[in-house]
Formats: C-alpha cells, structure tokens, sequence
C-alpha cells in the first residue's frame, strides 16, 4: 500500500476524554510507523476547557482546523462544573455546533459484542449471540437543533421544544441507512414514534418511498418503544437501524449495555464537512484523571477513521484485531472487569494495543499485505 499523508485534528475535551484521545493517537501513530503512512495530529481545544480557556466551547480556531482537516477525532465533553451553565453556553453545545457547522447530518455506531467479552454482556449466555448491528442516527436535526424555549409566567415556567423534519433530511440520512445495509446483511429497521409524531408519520412515510430503491434491503418500521423493548429480548434480528437524532441517542447508549460498555462503542458523523470520529461514552467525570478510563471506544474510532475516512482497511483491521487480541490475553480495563480480576489503566492499554499492532503487522508482511 503506498504511503497515505493526512491530518487529524484531534479534540481531547474535558473529563476523562484527554486520555482516551492520548490512547487513541498513540495507536494512530504506532500504525501510521507500522504501514509507513503520515498522520499529521494537530490538537485543539473543544467543550468545557475551552470555555475556561477561551470563552466559547467551540473557538473559531478549532472550527477552522476541523473545517480544513482531513478527518477528526474527539474525546468527549462536558462535566459538573458546567451543568449550571445556560444550555447555549454548555459545553455540548461546542460539539452540538460543530456538528452542524460541518452539516454532519449522519451519525454511525456500530454495535458489536466481542467474542473474548461474550460473558459481560447483561443478556443470559444463550441470548447473548452474534450482536452486530449498526444504528444510523440523524445528526444535524430534530429536536436537538429545534427551537428551545423556557418561559415565566405567574411564578410559574413553561418550556418548549421543537421537533423538526424535513423530507429531504430524512432522506438523506435514510439513503446512507440504506446503503449500509446493502452491504451487510440486507435488512433496515426504520424506527419511530409514528403513532403519536408528525415527523415520525414523516420519518416512515420518506422512508417508504425510499425502498422500492433499494430491492434487496427488506424494509421493517418498529416503534421506538417496540425497538427499545426488541433490542434487548432479541437484537440479534437488527442488521441496520435508522433513527431520529434524540432516539437515536437514547437507543445507542442502551443498545452498548448489550456490548458489555458504552466505553466500547466507536462512532463516525459524516456530511458535508470532514467526518468526525468519536466514543460514545461521556467525559465521565468521576474517573478523568486517574488513567482508568477504557480507551477502546476512542481506539476502535481511531479504526473506523482510518476505515472509513482514509480507505485504509487493513490498516483498521489490524487495530481492530489487535484490541481483541489485548482482550482475549485477560487485560481488562476497570469498566470490563470481573469481580476479583485485576486491570490495566488507560494509557497501559493502549501501550499493549501497539504491542499487539506491531507484532500483527510484522506477521503479514510474508504474505505481502502490510506495507
Ligand atoms: C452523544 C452525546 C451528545 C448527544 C451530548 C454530549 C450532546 O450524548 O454523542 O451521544 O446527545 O448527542
Ligand atoms: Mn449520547
């Protein structure tokens, strides 16, 4: 493979996403020396201490750099010390403008229960099987970017917030969906709330229209409540789920329980602007600082990057294999452990990904895959 250059603009944030960033660089660079590519990683400030630092959770600089970068990395943000804040001043609201800034409408978490972690998953042993599914979640609209309103009357407040959508932006992210599924198992289920929602009847109504376009994808519409409940006694029937950004966030934080850890769980946005890769998990205050945080969300979403973002899927694999590898040896992070069992920070994880990176790829190269 001939040599890749790119820059990464990568985004730590606040709580434990500083470490779980650093993690994820370090297996970037171990693989940009072990296939001989050039990631250039250029970092910038993001969410709550850029707001202590800058004033704005999302400074022009930072926006500007993601705007010309070829892909980016971000850790998680927000924390305690914020949560008083006004919602426009949070430190969400930086990633929340990001998104829409580069028009990320798309949002993609791949759900997978990894066989060396087959017995963490809270589902009994016999319905805990072959969970891969991916839930395609709208990103750039709905009821997170709608109006937010709190009003005060008589002592009294009333708040209001608005769900929005329209046809073209559900079909945009409804033909990504579509697409997935073409190439894995061939089956979507759209999920909604048709039965009480207009922009659910919408949702259901584009996504109908869409199908005859996609004939080998067969086509199922499931209630959010329903999905909620499906997902749990049975995901193994999900291939590819679609979904409103606010579902979509509530189905993807419980769908990662079923994986043992939301401290697993990669994610990719995608639109119109450099694609954005990121954990699912929070910044998790509780833990930041301690090097104990599980750093194979951001690790897995270094993976997706270079998948999804470079092309490079050897080079993906490699890490994915290498992540597995690290797991089925017993090393656990504090969050995938077993009672009695002993962990690994952080940052000695990671160290053993790239161990594990470059003893795999030193391995391909009779073959004449690697570099
Ligand atoms: C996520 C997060 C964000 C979201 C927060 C931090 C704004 O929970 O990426 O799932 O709700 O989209
Ligand atoms: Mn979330």
């Amino acid at each position: 493979m001939s040599e890749v250059r790119k820059t990464i603009v990568l985004l730590p944030g606040d709580g434990i996403g500083p470490e779980v960033t650093a993690a994820a660089a370090a297996v970037l660079r171990r693989s940009a020396a072990e296939f001989g590519h050039h990631f250039r990683i250029e970092e910038h400030a993001i969410g709550g201490m850029a707001l202590d630092r800058f004033g704005t959770p999302l400074p022009e600089e930072a926006l500007a750099a993601c705007r010309g970068a070829d892909a980016i990395l971000l850790g998680a943000v927000g924390g305690p010390q914020w949560d008083s804040l006004p919602l426009e001043q949070r430190p969400e609201s930086g990633l929340l403008r990001l998104r829409k800034e580069l028009n990320l409408y798309i949002n993609l978490r791949p759900i997978r229960l990894r066989a060396p972690l087959q017995g963490l998953s809270p589902l009994a042993p016999a319905r805990a099987t072959a969970i891969d599914l991916e839930i395609v979640r709208e990103l750039a609209g709905g009821i997170y970017f709608g109006e937010h309103r709190t009003e005060r009357r008589n002592g009294s407040e009333r708040a209001v917030d608005v769900e929005s959508y329209t046809t073209a932006e559900v079909e945009r992210v409804a033909r990504f969906a579509f697409a997935r599924a073409a190439g894995r198992r061939k089956r979507l289920a759209s999920v909604d709330k048709a039965n009480v929602l207009a922009t659910s009847a919408l949702w259901r109504r584009t996504v109908e229209r869409l199908a005859p376009a996609y004939p080998d994808v067969a086509v199922s519409h499931l209630y959010v409540d329903n999905a909620a409940l499906q997902l749990i006694l049975a995901p193994q029937q999900f291939d590819v789920l679609v979904t409103s950004n606010l579902f979509g966030d509530i189905l993807s934080d419980a769908a990662a329980g079923l994986a043992g850890s939301i401290g697993l769980i990669p994610s990719m946005s995608c639109g119109d602007g450099p694609p954005l890769f990121e954990p699912i998990h929070g910044s998790a205050p509780a833990l930041a600082g301690q090097d104990r945080a599980c750093p194979i969300g951001a690790i897995l979403s270094a993976a997706l990057l270079l998948r999804e973002a470079f092309g490079l899927a050897a080079e993906a694999a490699a890490i994915e294999a290498a992540v597995d590898l690290v797991l089925a040896g017993g090393v656990r992070t504090a969050d995938l452990a077993e009672p009695g069992r002993s962990v690994v920070g952080c940052s000695e994880f990671a160290a053993l990904v790239c161990e594990e990176l470059q003893a795999g790829v030193q391995q391909l190269d009779p073959y004449g895959w690697g570099v």
